[in-house]
């Protein structure tokens, strides 16, 4: 990966770092707008990290783009030009269109979006990369966990779905793990069995192929303790609260590239 430059490495820029490290994959270098976030990157990850765009382009053939979607159009001046021999710039910006991206690029740069999520981190990410993207840069993301094809009218979608998803699922394990506590578990171990539960759960559902009522089901047996909790379920409403949450994410991800949106630096 000596021809891909990183630019970002915040928040989602050090997990695929972190990932790829794992993976023995990394990038050839890392741009950052701080000399501070530059220096962690060379300390942690032990490849070049700078603060000039501009002297990472040459040898760059590749560009993952993972600045916040405001920050675009700072960076984009210093991409004038490049390119022009043929190069991939691959955003993983939420919200910013491909035409967007490509308005201040070289016609001959091939524009790809994906979203990939912090749990690449570890090497068991997902990550959405728009149909028809040339292989290295599915490549790119393989490492990292599992790769899905999709259209690119859909990747606003799985910002959602998989970009935002963990924290929603993060709240959810909180309030299994508050139960566990109130029951009279030590905190630790609270915690510890929750994250457990929907790790395993999850694993079952995918292992089985079956759809989670008909597990659920069969984990319900007539007048007791399970459907005593699921029917307190319906009543709340909460999976419903839930997939509310995931289209408001899926609102808020399209809006975040619209040019003049009040919600831009959010
Ligand atoms: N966070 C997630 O879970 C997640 C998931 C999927 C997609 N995304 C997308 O990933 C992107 C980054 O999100 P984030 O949460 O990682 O943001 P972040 O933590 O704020 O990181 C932004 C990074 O961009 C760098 N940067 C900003 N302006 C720059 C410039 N002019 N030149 C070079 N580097 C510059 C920053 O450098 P400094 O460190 O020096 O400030 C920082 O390293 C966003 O577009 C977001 O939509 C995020």
């Amino acid at each position: 990966m000596n021809d891909v430059t990183l630019l970002g490495a915040g928040k989602l820029g050090s997990a695929l770092l972190r990932g790829w490290q794992r993976a023995g994959r990394l990038p050839g270098r890392a741009v950052t707008k701080s000399e501070a976030s530059a220096g962690r990157v060379r300390e942690h990850f032990s490849i070049p990290a700078g603060t000039s765009l501009h002297e990472a382009l040459a040898g760059t053939r590749t560009i993952v783009v993972a600045v916040k979607p405001h920050q675009w159009l700072d960076v984009a001046g210093a991409l004038e030009g490049w390119g022009d021999g043929g190069g991939t710039l691959v955003s993983v910006m939420a919200g910013v269109e491909r035409e967007a991206l490509a308005r201040h690029l070289s016609p001959a740069v091939n524009v790809v979006r994906a979203m990939p999520n912090v749990l690449c981190s570890f090497n068991e990410g997902v990550t959405a990369v728009s149909s028809g993207a040339p292989e290295h840069v599915r490549a790119l993301f393989a490492p990292l966990g599992s790769v899905l094809d999709v259209a690119e009218t859909s990747i606003d979608v799985f910002t959602a779905l998989t970009a935002s998803a963990p924290a929603l699922v993060l709240r959810l394990i909180e309030g299994f793990a508050d139960a566990a506590l109130a029951l009279g578990l030590p905190a630790d171990s609270a915690l510890a069995v929750a994250a457990q539960v929907f790790r395993s759960t999850g694993a079952w559902l995918m292992e089985s192929g079956e759809h989670p009522a008909v597990l659920g089901k069969r984990i319900t047996t007539p007048g007791g303790c399970t459907i005593a909790g699921l029917l307190e379920l319906e009543r709340t409403r909460a999976a419903v609260g839930l997939a509310d949450a995931l289209l408001v994410t899926a609102q808020r991800a399209r809006e975040l590239g619209a040019p003049h949106s009040a919600l831009q630096k959010l």
